[in-house]
């Protein structure tokens, strides 16, 4: 496995239009980037540090002044894999070509050697200026990819060409540069999410602390590479996810009973659910009452990863593991015991990922190296297995 998080600095100048790219960071995320924003000091005017440090939960510098013994300029221009301008007014574009250093954006450009996206958005009479078009011809002949404004209305009454162009067109282009590719299309991708209820009486249960995000990253970036997603959703939320067919199930047997059915025809399962280990003996039909309620007898549930293994005809599967102790000795025994490909495990002591938008683990394979992940975005693990999947299915 060769995959690693895509570290992008994502340069925000200062253009009304920089509103809109607080969007193009939350799509960005979906899609697996992990983005760094550094915004130049005016374009603040328009969306402040605060915005940028809440949406992208890192720290926002805009000069070289900021946190020096970082020597910012330099570890992040080379930790950064690509640069994303967006938006890019006519005095930033001068300053790139320039070649000036006034900022901390204007620094890291000279500094990488990362692929650059420019994305200009600017009144029509500027992006029209003789001035404009020879540096964006410079530009472009230094190989920066400049994409063209759209044509249309623009803040004040004014029309023409100058508009910041869709989100969607700035990401299709900047997956483009990026290789991020729909490597998915016409394969079908089989996910379990959110956990299990076993039912004790009509009220109660035995569930546990799975929300569902992880399926959720998944089964969204699985419909961003273009795949057929089935989510067996267990008692979680779905509504952010148009595009894949959804069964809602309650138990592990409920689970069982559909991926089952579903497995056969999939390519790839991933096993993302909490699925209980355990169920009560007797489900009761009337609410137990509170004297009686002392102890639940309880009988193991099937592992339904380890049977669907057994009918497995070429599926690719991926396992979940959650641990408080000893996490890659038994994820490696599961590895092994259940018949996976490859299996991710995170430490959940204290509370840690259930519900939150991070998860720090390690991905285990049959094949290659393992990968540590030191705290990601649960859709930036998504894509790594699917770049796995995708690697493996060829
Ligand atoms: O054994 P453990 O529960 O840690 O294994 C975790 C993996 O096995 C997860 O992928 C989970 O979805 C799956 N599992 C299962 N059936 C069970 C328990 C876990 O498929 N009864």
């Amino acid at each position: 496995m060769s995959a690693t998080v895509r570290e992008v600095v994502l340069g925000v100048g200062a253009g009304i239009a920089a509103y809109k790219s607080c969007e193009l960071l939350r799509r960005l995320q979906d899609r697996g980037y992990a983005v760094t924003v550094v915004p130049t000091p005016s374009s603040l005017n328009f969306v402040g540090s605060a915005t940028w440090e809440a949406l992208s939960g890192r720290p926002v510098n805009t000069q070289v002044w900021d946190n020096v013994h970082d020597v910012a300029h330099v570890s992040l221009a080379q930790k950064a894999d690509f640069f994303l301008i967006a938006p890019a007014t006519a005095d930033l574009i001068a300053r790139i070509t320039a070649g000036r250093a006034d900022d901390l954006l204007t620094n890291l450009v000279l500094a990488t050697e990362a692929p650059l996206l420019i994305v200009p958005a600017m009144h029509p009479a500027m992006w029209l200026d003789p001035a404009t078009v020879e540096n964006v011809r410079t530009l472009r002949s230094r190989g920066y990819v400049v994409m063209e404004p759209e044509v249309g209305r623009l803040t004040g009454t004014d029309s023409g060409q100058g508009r910041f162009p869709e989100t969607s067109a700035i990401i299709e282009k900047f997956d483009s540069i990026t290789g991020n590719i729909r490597d998915l299309v016409g394969k079908r991708i089989l996910i379990s999410g959110g956990g299990t209820r076993e039912a004790i009486d009509p009220v109660r249960f035995i569930g546990n602390r799975s929300s569902g995000k992880q399926a959720c990253a998944l089964a969204t970036a699985a419909l961003l590479r273009g795949a057929d997603v089935h989510l067996v959703a267990a008692n979680m939320s779905t509504q952010a996810l148009a595009g894949a067919t959804i069964t809602e199930v309650e138990s592990a047997l409920d689970m069982q009973r559909v991926l089952m059915q579903e497995f056969p025809q999939c390519d790839v399962l991933v096993m993302c659910a909490a699925v209980a280990d355990a169920k009560p003996v007797m489900k009761f039909t009337e609410k137990i009452k509170k004297t009686f309620l002392t102890s639940i007898e309880l009988e193991p549930n099937p592992d339904i990863l380890a049977e669907l293994a057994q009918i497995k005809k070429g599926q690719l599967m991926i396992g979940f593991a959650a641990e408080t102790s000893d996490h890659l000795e038994s994820a490696r025994a599961k590895l092994v015991a259940k018949g996976l490909d490859a299996i991710y495990v995170n430490d959940v002591s204290n509370g840690a990922i259930f519900g939150k938008e991070t998860t720090q683990g390690m991905i285990l394979s049959r094949t290659g190296a393992d990968i540590a992940l030191k705290e990601v975005s649960k859709d930036a693990l998504a894509h790594l297995l699917l770049d796995y999947a995708a690697g493996q299915l060829g």
